[in-house]
């Protein structure tokens, strides 16, 4: 049977024309203007897990979006590893900044992708990652390879914060038992140097809403006689942070575990240049925590960001008013052992006592989910660099990032397995912004190593310990 290598260079036009067809379902989880087009995805997601050989296929209703599950089962008796993914994605916004159509695939080159990269929403995250586990299977079960069990979970909320897959996974746990749980939804450092993510960050995501007049004045018949909320909110966000970048919330770094000496300089030694950083954001200086790297600071490290902010006339020309109201969407990332629930209610304590007489507070809790960071002496991990390290002929580093999957938690205290994060994407390749691309190697590649994790997986969790 021919290998895996061949078997991708056969078949990659392919498998990049049916990720393309995926691509151009405009599945925005957060726009309900876009719902049915959600549905279309889960159809499609199931009828290519048919497709590429599992023996099983279904749509799971929820509350919210369904999920796709699909399986097979070779031998009850040997190992089971449970894929997850998201077919839902961000909303597009802002449209004018796409040089083409987000949901109008297109293949273009670029510095850093020399060979072409596929440019949608959802290119990279996830649709584009979550399908190198299906061709990976498509591969297997063709060649006759596939060593072990699998299952597939592949979900439409993640964009929104996953309640339904939480919803899901409480009443499946029999459905789901799994070895192990591996996700293709984050990154690696570069394509000639592999990485292995072993931390997420936790989330706590708000929504504040200061008030103060009962309609919008006149600024010059009321200016400096009441409070202006704009005026008010901005000096308390201002107010959440310290000359050092400290984030001044009462009891917000209690339960934060600081990261031994041994182990940041461990981390330092991952190839990181401050220069190319700052270039490629068109960037004089970063800016961050005192006492912390920039790596440190986005990954090791909690941090608190206004997302948006609105309130008053944002239209053309001028318009002189006092608003009734103002508005912003802040999110603070965590780390292991904050409590996301916790530190919500911490926020809201504090924000609520910053406002003055004048002005009447407003803190609403979003969506959120705890940090999550994984040993690298277990099977899993040990299977995945094995895996990187014979595709890309170089060990992968382990590295903590700072984005946030927030149900990988859950998937530990509920189904009480660990998650092997298994990333093929790059920074630069613009997820939620415009211009989201995945390189074709990176897809390629991330096709031709899954088959070898289920194998050295399989392996491992097989011979005696
Ligand atoms: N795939 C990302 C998370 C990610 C990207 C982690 C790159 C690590 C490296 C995921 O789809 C995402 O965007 N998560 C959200 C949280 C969610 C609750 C909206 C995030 O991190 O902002
Ligand atoms: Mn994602
Ligand atoms: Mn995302």
């Amino acid at each position: 049977m021919e290998d895996i290598s061949s078997y991708v260079q056969k078949h990659k036009e392919r498998f990049i024309e049916e990720l393309k067809d995926l691509l151009k379902i405009p599945s925005v989880s957060a726009d309900p203007v876009f719902s049915q087009d959600v549905l279309n995805a889960a159809e499609a997601v199931k009828e290519s897990l048919l497709k590429a050989g599992c023996a099983h296929a279904e749509i799971c209703d929820t509350p919210g979006y369904p999920i796709v599950y699909g399986e097979k089962i070779i031998d009850p008796t040997l190992p089971t590893v449970l894929v997850y993914g998201h077919y839902d994605v961000q909303p597009p916004d802002p449209m004018d900044l796409w040089e083409s159509g987000p949901f109008d695939p297109v293949i273009k080159q670029t510095p850093i992708h020399p060979e072409g990269a596929i440019f949608a929403r959802g290119a990279c995250d996830d649709k584009g990652q979550m399908f190198m586990h299906v061709k990976a299977l498509e591969y297997m079960v063709q060649s006759g390879t596939l060593p072990c069990n699998v299952k597939f979970m592949i979900e439409g909320e993640e964009e929104v914060g996953s309640e339904s897959l939480g919803w899901f996974i409480e009443r499946n746990q029999e459905k789901l038992k799994n070895d192990v749980i591996l996700i293709s939804d984050t990154g690696m450092i570069s394509n000639t140097q592999p990485s292995i993510t072993t931390g997420l960050r936790g989330l706590s995501y708000m929504e504040v809403k200061v008030v103060g007049p009962n309609r919008d004045l006149h600024s010059g018949l009321y200016g400096g006689a009441v409070a202006n909320p704009i005026n008010i909110l901005t000096k308390m966000i201002a107010s959440l942070h310290d000359e050092n970048q400290h984030i001044t919330i009462p009891g917000f770094y209690d339960k934060v575990i600081e990261i031994s000496p041994e182990e940041r300089s461990e981390m330092a030694k991952a190839p990181f240049s401050l220069e190319q950083y700052k270039n490629a954001l068109d960037i004089d200086d970063v800016y961050g925590e005192k006492g912390y790297t920039t790596n440190e600071r986005n990954s090791i490290r909690p941090t608190l960001d206004v997302n948006g902010i609105w309130g008053g006339y944002t239209g053309e020309g001028a318009k002189t008013v006092i608003p009734s109201a103002a508005y912003a969407k802040i999110s603070m990332r965590l780390v292991p052992d904050q409590n996301w629930k916790e530190i919500s209610q911490l926020f809201k304590d504090h924000f609520e006592s910053l406002a003055p007489k004048g002005v009447k507070v407003e803190v609403t809790p979003h969506h959120g989910g705890q940090a999550y960071v994984t040993p690298i002496d277990s099977i899993g991990y040990q299977a995945a660099s094995r895996a990187y390290s014979d595709t890309f002929g170089v060990t992968p580093i382990p590295q903590r990032s700072g984005g946030s999957i927030p149900i990988v938690s859950l998937f530990e205290s509920v189904l009480k397995s660990k998650t092997i994060l298994m990333g093929f994407g790059l920074n630069s390749d613009a997820i939620h912004s415009p211009n989201e691309h995945f390189g074709i190697f990176n897809y390629l590649k991330g096709i031709e190593t899954i088959p070898l994790f289920y194998k050295y997986f399989t392996e491992l969790k097989q011979s005696p310990q």
